[in-house]
Formats: structure tokens, C-alpha cells, sequence
């Protein structure tokens, strides 16, 4: 007999009829009404759930609800809105899509860096607004980036792959700050592990690419921000929560540090309402580190076979996270 599997979010349409195919599949997006009682069949038949979305947080009160459920497959590498202890508990299998997103998070990643430090869209801005009347002057001024030292806060496969632009692409010193040392980074890229502190304080650019825990909760609070160079940029292409949002609200408002490119934000969509959107050190992205037509697809793709392995051919796949 056919599983039961509910896709959330919006998928290529062949991706689609691969699950259609193998499953019957319910589909449930952000207009349906979670008290209906479509919607609550829909949970209590589910054995598996694909697609929730990052708002979505699947605990165990989620869980009370899907008794049945065996398999979760998530379109992204992030599972921080998944409860893991509550999974265990009820005997849930998440899956993600660690590899295929790494290239295109890290382009993302970088176009923030060189965007924010060469300030692209504050002076594509200026052009638009007809303000190009004569020579730009030096409040204008962006800052070099080849030849800089780059701090990454995390060393995992989307860290790997910047650091392979920065050093090869950019003739940049890597810095990182991680749990565990990486010798391949240390031997290929001369990447160098220092303590938190000493990266905030010695890197020209820090990168924050690691995942929301527990611990990384406001890592980057205001006594850290005051610890980077005034002339320093920070970049986060990982969670929003990893970094004191106020905090670092008032370090860009005071000139602590130079200037900030956040594609995360503590809630999102960033509110209309955020002192963000007044500052123009900030370069803002709506959460697309792995938003394109490739990657996306890649990804979409990924969450349908781990699905398929884990509730059609019961197979393990390397994409288990629990
Ligand atoms: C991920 O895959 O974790 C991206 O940040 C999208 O949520």
C-alpha cells in the first residue's frame, strides 16, 4: 500500500510527479488553514512530511499530531526548526540536503562580501536616483578585498568551499574559528585556527557560516562586535540568531564596525519596521544563499530520493542527520 506524504513548499513540477507517483501525496502550503480538519487528516494519515518551511517548527507538539510519521525530508541544510530530541522520541527520521547547496551558498555568500565591501548597490542606488552629477569622492569609497584576512566563525563544507575563493580567487589569509581543526584547510589554504576572540580581532572580513545550536545562540553579542576592527565588515550567510540583531544594529548605527552584509535575520521576513532598513552600511538579501534555478532544483531533487529511500526502499541514505 502507497505511504501517505505531505509536501509543503513548492517544487519542480517532474520532482513533484516522482512523489505523486510513489506516494499519496497531500499538499498543504502557507494558505492552508492549520485548524481545518483537512489539515488535521492530512497529519494524523501522514507517515511522511517534506518541505516544511523554516517558520514551521516541528516538535513535539507537531509530533502529538502525526502519529504515524516515520520520515522527514527537508530542502535545506539547516535543521535548526527541527526538535531532535522530540524526534528520537516519536521515532521520526529527518533527512536534509547537505552537499548540493554548498557552491551556490558560497557565490551568495561571497557576492555579499564583495557587494558590502565595494558598496555595489548604495552606488547603484545613487546612479538611479540621478545623483551621479559628477565625480564620485571618497565618502564613497569602498575597501580592497584581495590581500585582506578573512575570519570564518564555523569550518564546514560551505566555509570550505569560501575559502577556496578567498585564497585561490583572492589572495586572502584565512582565519577560522571552529570546534575542531581542519588540516585540509590549514595545509592547502595556510588556514589558520585561532580562538573567537582573536578572529573578531584580527580579521578585515568575518564570515558567520555556522549552524543555530544551543551554544551559537548570540555568539556575536556587543562586547564581541567591539572586539572587530572599527574598519571591519561582518558577514552572515548562516542564521540570524547567531548574532545579537540589536546589537549589532547600534555597532553599525556607531560606527563600531564598518559595515555589515546579512542575509539572515533573527525573524523573517525582516520586519518594515526594523532600524535595518534605515542604515546604509547594511546590505540586505532576502535568506537566498542557495536561491537559484540550479540549486534549488538540486535540492528539491535530493529531499525527493531521500524520501523515497527512506519510506519506499527503507535504505539508509548519507543525508540521515539523526
Ligand atoms: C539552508 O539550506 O539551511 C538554507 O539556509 C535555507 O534555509
Amino acid at each position: 500500500m502507497k505511504k501517505n506524504v505531505i509536501l509543503f513548499s513548492q517544487i519542480p513540477q517532474d520532482q513533484q510527479a516522482r512523489l505523486a507517483q510513489t506516494f499519496n501525496l497531500t499538499m498543504l502550503n502557507r494558505q492552508s488553514d492549520p485548524n481545518s480538519d483537512a489539515f488535521k487528516q492530512a497529519l494524523a494519515n501522514a507517515d511522511g512530511i517534506i518541505g516544511a518551511s523554516m517558520s514551521m517548527r516541528i516538535d513535539d507538539d507537531f509530533l502529538a499530531q502525526t502519529p504515524k510519521l516515520r520520515a522527514a525530508s527537508t530542502i535545506s541544510v539547516g535543521f535548526d526548526n527541527y526538535d531532535l530530541a522530540a524526534l528520537k522520541k516519536h521515532g521520526v527520521r529527518l533527512m536534509n540536503t547537505p552537499t548540493v547547496l554548498t557552491e551556490g551558498t558560497a557565490d551568495l555568500i561571497f557576492t555579499l562580501l564583495m557587494a558590502t565591501a565595494r558598496r555595489t548597490v548604495e552606488l547603484s542606488n545613487l546612479i538611479h536616483a540621478g545623483k551621479w552629477t559628477k565625480g564620485i569622492t571618497p565618502e564613497h569609497f569602498g575597501i580592497d578585498i584581495h590581500g585582506k584576512t578573512i575570519g570564518f566563525l564555523g569550518m564546514g563544507r560551505i566555509a570550505k568551499a569560501l575559502v577556496k575563493r578567498a585564497h585561490c580567487g583572492f589572495d586572502m589569509n584565512v582565519l577560522y574559528y571552529n570546534r575542531s581543526a581542519h588540516s585540509d584547510v590549514e595545509q592547502k589554504y595556510n588556514a589558520k585556527r585561532l580562538e573567537l576572540d582573536d578572529v573578531l580581532q584580527q580579521a578585515d572580513f568575518v564570515v558567520v557560516i555556522l549552524p543555530l545550536t544551543a551554544e551559537t545562540t548570540h555568539l556575536i553579542t556587543q562586547q564581541k562586535l567591539a572586539l572587530m576592527k572599527p574598519s571591519a565588515i561582518l558577514i552572515n550567510g548562516a542564521r540570524g540568531k547567531v548574532i545579537d540583531q540589536q546589537a549589532l544594529t547600534q555597532a553599525l548605527q556607531n560606527n563600531v564596525i564598518r559595515a555589515a552584509g546579512l542575509d539572515v535575520f533573527e525573524v523573517e521576513p525582516l520586519p518594515m519596521d526594523s532600524p535595518l532598513l534605515k542604515l546604509d552600511n547594511v546590505l540586505l538579501s532576502p535568506h537566498v544563499g542557495s536561491a537559484t534555478v540550479e540549486t534549488r532544483y538540486a535540492m528539491a531533487k535530493c529531499a525527493v530520493d531521500n524520501m523515497i529511500a527512506a519510506l519506499q526502499d527503507d535504505k539508509p541514505t548519507e543525508n540521515w542527520v539523526n
